[in-house]
């Protein structure tokens, strides 16, 4: 726990109570409230908890204000330059920059589980050839707690570890059936002689009536877009892993239900609607009236892939992707990608509008990611799946924070009731 030097004296009505601040190792101070009800007799009241710690963290942070995002101390774009996925998975996982050889002996573990149980391959054909990958996700993810029994005791570490390598291992195998079952197409083995980028790309593209080399300007931006979007502090579906999991459930219902959190177009699932909007918009010539619209009030549009409950600055991660979606079509010899140079106008115009100035709104990690998925082949219903199998690695190591901490209760928020006091039912003759 962080430090507690200080405390706040909050004084209403006839009543003083007492709160101890605790003070986190880099970000704002926490009023630590949980005595309040008792002794004060009243909630505090945060609908999207903007003003919430929920539970305190060694993983990852942010700094809003600078666009810093931190991986256990290390910054996002040093991890994204100079690391790849799996030693950031061991990061995030357990806390250190694994040594040469234990990063090979983790790297080892997680391909060997790569592959999932062969009866698991029969529960695809019960979806619609056209369902969308994330409800196929949901689906199978959750459906593995009906197949690997010897790792859903949450209270036995073994478990939770045997769970989090497989969770890790599968969840690429998952997304990219999904795609094939989607398109028509057989589902690819993995390869133990791939890394995982090389590996998920392979089991997405290569079809039996021919070799697949895996290209490795596709592998490294497969790599690194992966890496950029492995955790991200208490997001909405990082959240919902953690709620689900403080009742004891066990790790791959939870997941499944931040796979399902993820979808939503205003967290994971923007990524796909930012590109269908740069889509829409067509032209450079077309960007001014988006931005009318972005800004109407009484028009539901939002510039998908702008903007950030926490960010209030550039997002560390959109700047990299830029970079990476400028070198990727450039080494791809894909000139002249009309959706890019939208995205780059827009951007460009929004950030010199009054209107996204004063709000704060810049480019999130998902405004440029689709532009880089879509030049390496991915349609748009892939996206947000991409998204969750890297996220996997960030709830996984949320989940076993919080399960591993003896002072994790159930999550039971209260409510501000606004519904009818206390009334008699009334007999259906006489209303
Ligand atoms: C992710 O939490 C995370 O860390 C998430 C994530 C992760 O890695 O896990 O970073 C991944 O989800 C990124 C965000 C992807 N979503 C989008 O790109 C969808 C478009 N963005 C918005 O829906 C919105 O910006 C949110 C949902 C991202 C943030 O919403 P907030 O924090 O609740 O902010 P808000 O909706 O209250 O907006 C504040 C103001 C509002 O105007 P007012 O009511 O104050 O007048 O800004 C406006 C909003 O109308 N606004 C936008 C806008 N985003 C906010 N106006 C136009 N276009 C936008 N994109």
């Amino acid at each position: 726990m962080a430090q507690t030097t200080k405390t706040a004296t909050l004084t209403f009505e006839n009543k003083q109570v007492e709160l101890p601040i605790h003070s986190p190792t880099a970000g704002p101070d926490v009023l630590d409230i949980r005595k309040l009800y008792a002794q004060g007799g009243v909630f505090t009241y945060d609908p999207g908890y903007t003003s919430t710690a929920s539970c305190d963290s060694a993983i990852t942070f942010i700094d809003g204000d600078e666009g810093i995002l931190l991986h256990r101390g290390y910054p996002i774009d040093q991890l994204a330059e100079k690391s790849h996925f799996l030693e950031v998975c061991y990061l995030l996982l357990y806390g250190e920059l694994p040594t040469a050889d234990v990063l090979e002996d983790f790297e080892s573990r997680v391909t060997k589980h790569t592959m999932i149980h062969e009866q698991m391959h029969m529960f695809f054909r019960g979806f619609r050839r056209d369902a969308h990958p994330m409800a196929t996700m949901v689906g199978v993810v959750g459906a593995m707690s009906a197949f690997y029994h010897d790792s859903t005791d949450v209270s036995d570490p073994w478990q939770r570890e045997v769970a989090s390598i497989r969770l890790l291992a599968k969840m690429p195998t998952i997304a990219a059936m999904a795609y094939k079952y989607s398109v028509g197409q057989p589902s690819v083995y993995p390869r133990n002689d791939l890394d995982y980028a090389s590996n998920f790309l392979r089991m997405c593209f290569a079809v039996p009536a021919e070799d697949y080399e895996v290209d490795p300007i596709l592998s490294r931006a497969m790599d690194r877009i992966l890496t950029l979007h492995a955790d991200h502090e208490q997001n909405a579906s990082t959240s919902t892993v953690r709620l689900a999991s403080s009742s004891g459930a066990n790790p791959f219902a939870c997941i499944a239900a931040g796979i399902a959190c993820l979808w939503g177009p205003a967290h994971g699932g923007a990524n796909q609607a930012a590109l269908e909007m740069l889509r829409e918009i067509g032209t450079v010539d077309q960007i001014p009236e988006f931005i009318r619209r972005a800004k109407d009030k009484d028009d539901p549009f939002r510039l998908m892939g702008f903007g950030h409950r926490v960010y209030k600055n550039f997002d560390p991660r959109a700047k990299v992707m830029k970079q990476s979606a400028d070198e990727v079509l450039d080494l791809l010899g894909i000139e002249n990608n009309e959706t890019l140079k939208v995205a780059k106008e827009l951007e460009k115009i929004a950030l010199e509008d009054p209107y996204f100035v004063e709000k704060k709104l810049y480019p999130n990690v998902d405004f440029y990611s689709g532009i880089i998925l879509d030049a390496m082949g991915f349609p748009t219903s892939m996206f947000t799946p991409i998204f969750a199998v890297a996220r996997t690695v960030g709830w996984v190591s949320q989940w076993k924070e919080m399960i591993a901490d003896p002072a994790m209760k159930i999550g039971r928020p209260r409510q501000l009731y606004t519904g009818p006091t206390y009334r008699d039912y009334v007999d259906v003759e006489n209303r």
